[in-house]
């Protein structure tokens, strides 16, 4: 397989270590359709069940993918379209992030590294500890200090990650983190990393395999629009191979503030990075998307549209997944369904269509959230009495 460059064509063998083309566009690997297998058959689905769609030979796993499709019944009442979650939380480190992982750290291995390097807004942190501790080698990742969510942070500690906090937002992490991964012999596992998002281009095979169709649109969050472009790239690769005949319509969600693809899209302007970028939904608190060429491409290409909402759409929208359907995710993955409930009243989707959101990570990775907002009563007496009057 080779890596392409998605801005001059210009072509690298995958065994180079290059995270960019010498024209400085990103990277694209080119997968040989002629390889890939027609696996899709709606059972024993797991990420591995794709190997020979993907490009690496060596496999660190802690069993990824495979992930529930929830149809969601009580929403689907109340929007009046058919809807479906899939809930990326289930991986086994709580995020979608697991899937670029276990091909990126297979990779490094492949590529003779012993070092890997993250800038991360809390789970692509976790994800890498936990997979660098399966390999062997030692993980290093930079975090906005103070602006990850608790679990996560946990997470990458007790793996056994370098947890360096950073003084700055996730945009300047990741500048250290290139500039490290060029000078000091580590490789970058963030998502302009090609290999990474081979990986999450199975959460489009296990949609298509799991449904047995190509559902109308795919909603999700985009942060540092890596995944928006792997599950386009994916949907894309199964239309290519004559194994589907239709794509989906990519629907990029973002937080209102940090919505630079939103904002460009909207009203038509040129893309411009948010300086200081601020939500809840600390996991897309990203002002400078590094992949934002690759979505903004899959949104163009596939006729679809970015939108923005409020951190109290993104909130009321978890609550909704939570005590509708009992789908538990953290903010960042509400706004799916925060957008597409907008979209839809403002009239910009058809209900007559089917939507899927991409429920991106566990809810438990930011308990913070959920339990700053709501206020417990006060503790009563231990009788039946007591409890008769509480009870409601
Ligand atoms: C839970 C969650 N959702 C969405 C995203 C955004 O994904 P991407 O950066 O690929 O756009 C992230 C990225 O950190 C995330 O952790
Ligand atoms: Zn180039």
């Amino acid at each position: 397989m080779v890596l392409k460059c998605i801005e001059c064509g210009r072509e690298y063998d995958e065994t180079e270590l290059r995270y960019r083309c010498d024209c400085g566009g990103l990277l694209e690997v080119v997968t040989d359709l002629e390889r890939v297998e027609n696996v899709f058959d709606g059972r024993d689905v797991t990420l591995w069940k794709y190997e020979s769609w993907l490009p690496v030979r060596k496999r660190v796993s802690l069993n990824e993918g495979g992930t529930p499709l929830y149809r969601l019944k009580n929403l689907e009442k109340s929007l009046g379209v058919e809807l479906y979650a899939k809930n990326e939380g289930a991986n086994p480190t709580g995020s979608f992030k697991d899937r670029g992982m276990t091909v990126g750290v297979s990779k490094a291995l492949e590529l003779g590294m012993d070092k890997v390097i993250c800038a991360s807004t809390g789970n692509t942190s976790a994800s890498l500890a936990a997979y660098a501790a399966k390999a062997g080698i030692s993980a290093y990742v930079l975090v906005p200090s103070g602006k990850i969510a608790l679990g996560k942070l946990a997470q990458a500690i007790i793996y056994g990650a370098k947890v360096v906090p950073v003084r700055g937002n996730f945009d300047d992490a990741l500048r250290v983190v290139v500039e490290a991964s060029r000078e000091l012999g580590v490789y970058m596992l963030n998502s302009i990393n090609p290999f990474r998002l081979e990986g999450q281009k199975t959460i489009a095979l296990e949609i298509y395999d799991q449904l047995g169709f190509v559902p109308d649109n795919i909603v999700l969050p985009v942060g540092n629009a890596g995944n928006i472009s792997a599950i386009w790239k994916g949907f894309k690769e199964l239309y290519a191979s004559g194994i589907t005949d239709k794509l989906p319509r990519m629907i990029g969600i973002q937080a209102e503030g940090a919505a630079p693809l939103a904002k460009a899209w909207k009203s038509g302007k040129p893309f411009e990075p948010v300086e200081k970028p601020e939500t809840v939904a600390t996991a897309i608190r990203i002002g400078n998307p590094a992949n934002w060429p690759k979505a903004w491409r899959a949104v163009e290409e596939s006729g679809g549209l970015f939108e923005s909402v409020s951190d109290d759409e993104i909130l009321r929208a978890q609550e909704l997944l939570a005590s509708g359907e009992g789908l538990f995710v953290e903010p960042a993955s509400a706004t799916p369904l925060a957008g597409l409930m907008k979209l839809l009243e403002n009239g910009e989707l058809d209900r007559d269509e089917s939507y899927v959101l991409i429920t991106t990570g566990h809810g438990l990775k930011d308990p913070n959230v959920v339990v700053s907002r709501f206020t417990l009563p006060e503790p009563i007496e231990p009788t039946l009495e007591a409890f008769r009057e509480v009870m409601g």
